[in-house]
């Protein structure tokens, strides 16, 4: 099996004053493969997400990338904010300069990289968000929308191989999901790994190709599809089950579905596959 891209082995994290959150645990994140994490409330998403970021250190255990062991000194936690960036739930945790521009910029100017190649990185990410038009742009005068896509766009910046993002379609319009998914879309077509943390059954089956649960018994990863039709698992990690797959054992059941096609994961996908009229 190849190397994962991030990996997390036998993590441990306790907060302090706080309950262990996480412990023993293995997580890996595999090059190219849309991850989406899911779990009740207070089950340790975001407390991974840092982790697996460097934004905390593991008490036990070890995270590595491409393998290699990742240092918790200034020139490793370079290396690691390299590959692996994480775009935190509420923008106004991560947004803080006077405009989008100058927001975005931030982490490439930090890299140290020349002034032009700066330019063109927050050109680039304003340009995959869809919101050149905001560059000059206060922050604090944004829509909520607008400082999500501001907030992505400076990891974006970043060109990582790994972006990762907590709950990023929470707060959205529907409109607005749509165009952020579109958005993820065309950076994973670029390359990018993309692993999202949400609450949505619905949308990690439809955009993610594997998801992975955290339950009290530790962090279940599989194929989405597989791992999203478990019942007993999904009450475990206080999930419903997806429509698409209720759909789906109503669809084989009635000899409606291709035996082994591709099964509709949209509203859209299921009219078009009975060949029904949109009413
Ligand atoms: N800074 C902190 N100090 C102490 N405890 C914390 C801190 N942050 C989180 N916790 C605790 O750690 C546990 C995991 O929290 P975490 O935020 O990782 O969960 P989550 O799965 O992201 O939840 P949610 O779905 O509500 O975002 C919870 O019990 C929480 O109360
Ligand atoms: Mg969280």
């Amino acid at each position: 099996m190849s190397v994962p891209l991030v990996s997390l082995r036998g993590a441990r994290y306790a907060y302090e004053d706080g309950p262990t959150v996480l412990d023993g645990l293995d997580f890996d994140v595999a090059e190219g493969r849309a991850l989406a994490l899911l779990g009740r409330n207070g089950s340790g998403k975001t407390t991974l997400m840092r982790l697996l970021s460097g934004g905390l250190r593991p008490d036990a255990g070890q995270l590595s990338v491409d393998g290699t062991p990742v240092t918790y000194d200034r020139k490793g936690l370079l290396r690691l904010r390299t590959s692996v960036q994480l775009v935190v739930q509420d923008p106004d945790d991560q947004l803080f300069a006077a405009s989008v521009a100058q927001d975005v910029s931030f982490g490439p100017l930090n890299l140290g990289l020349p002034e032009p190649e700066v330019r063109a990185r927050v050109a680039e990410a304003l340009a995959a968000l869809d919101i050149a038009r905001l560059a000059d742009r206060p922050t604090h005068l944004l829509s909520y929308g607008q400082r999500k896509r501001a907030a992505i766009a400076g990891a974006v910046a970043m060109r990582p191989r790994v972006l990762i993002l907590d709950e990023p379609t929470a707060g959205l319009d529907p409109d607005g999901q749509e165009r952020l998914l579109d958005t993820l879309s065309r950076l994973r077509a670029s390359g990018t790994t993309v692993v999202m943390a949400t609450h949505d059954v619905d949308l990690a089956l439809r955009w993610a190709d594997d998801a992975a649960l955290l339950t009290p018994s530790g962090a279940r990863t599989g194929p989405a599809p597989a791992l999203l039709s478990r019942h007993q698992l999904l009450a475990e990690a206080g999930l419903r089950l997806p429509w698409g797959v209720a759909v789906e054992g109503v669809l084989r059941a009635r000899g409606l579905a291709p035996v082994d096609g591709e099964l509709p994961r949209t509203a859209e996908e299921l009219v078009q596959l009975l060949g029904v009229r949109r009413v």
